[in-house]
């Protein structure tokens, strides 16, 4: 691999699939067994609260069963060793970047261990359920709902994200289907700027052919040869 000193990465649901955790669009992931405009929009949590709160209370209690893999190590290892200037953009609301070792995780679609007040609009760290309405850590009011980006809300850090994409010169997709906005639109935005552009997938997602590169394999081989790669050339 040619020499690179600016490196934007982004994950999605593929990267901790073989932690154990359900993808969206994949054969029997999430979106199969739930409907996105009941669980995932703010008209599905203003129409039925208690199924929205139930669904991410139990997503959030799951994250005490999984245990980060090989892939999410190797990311972590990469910013501890890379030299050059490295942001790590993820579209999962899971911790598991973080257990892996990484300590610097831009979350644009929020997390699961945190709670958004929709009284005072602070964004409080939480590990516990939701749907018995407990009070909101700063104002005491009871209604917290999960810090968790909806469809047609927007996503955070996106300036952040737009000042690392505007230097990098590699920007690498792992583990995500290119199929939701604004994330999907990274590639074209980085090809345009003249970065190098690598898709790590289990299989050609659909805008595969946009990328430069790309190699296909489960996450926890192909992330780690590639980190490998980096860090020895
Ligand atoms: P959209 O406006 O519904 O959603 C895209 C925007 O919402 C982006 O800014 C995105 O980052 C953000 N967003 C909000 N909640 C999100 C979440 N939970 N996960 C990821 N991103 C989230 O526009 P769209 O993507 O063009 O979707 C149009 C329609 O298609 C919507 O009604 C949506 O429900 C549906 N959709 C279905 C699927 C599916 O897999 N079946 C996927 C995407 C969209
Ligand atoms: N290794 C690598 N990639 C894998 C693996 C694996 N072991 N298993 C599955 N994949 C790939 C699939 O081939 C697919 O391309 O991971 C991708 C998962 O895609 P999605 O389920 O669509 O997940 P993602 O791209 O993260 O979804 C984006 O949609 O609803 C929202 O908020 C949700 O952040 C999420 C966003």
């Amino acid at each position: 691999m040619t020499q690179v000193s600016r490196i934007v990465i982004l994950t999605g649901a593929g990267i901790s699939a073989e932690s154990g955790i359900d993808t969206f669009r994949d054969h029997g992931g999430l979106w199969e067994k739930h409907s996105i405009e009941d669980v995932a929009t703010p008209q599905g949590f203003a129409r039925d609260p208690d199924l929205v709160l139930g669904f991410y209370d139990a997503r959030r209690a799951a994250l005490a069963d999984v245990e980060p893999n090989a892939a999410h190590v190797a990311l972590a290892r990469l910013e501890r060793e890379f030299r050059g200037q490295f942001l790590l953009v993820t579209q999962n609301v899971d911790d598991l970047h973080e257990r892996g070792g990484s300590t610097n995780v831009c979350h644009m679609h929020g997390e699961l261990k945190s709670a958004l007040c929709n009284a005072c609009e602070t964004r409080s760290r939480w590990e516990g359920p939701m749907l018995e309405r407990p009070p909101c850590p700063v104002c005491q009011a009871p209604t917290l709902r999960p810090d968790v980006v909806w469809f047609g809300e927007i996503p955070y850090q996106m300036r952040r994200i737009e000042e690392a994409m505007l230097q990098c010169d590699l920007f690498v997709s792992i583990g995500t289907s290119g199929a939701v906005y604004p994330a999907a639109g990274f590639v074209q935005q980085a090809k345009r700027l003249g970065a190098r552009t690598l898709e790590l997938n289990l299989e050609p997602s659909e805008g595969t052919a946009i990328f430069h590169e790309a190699r296909h394999g489960p996450a926890t081989q192909v992330v780690p040869a590639w980190v490998d790669e980096v860090l020895g050339g």
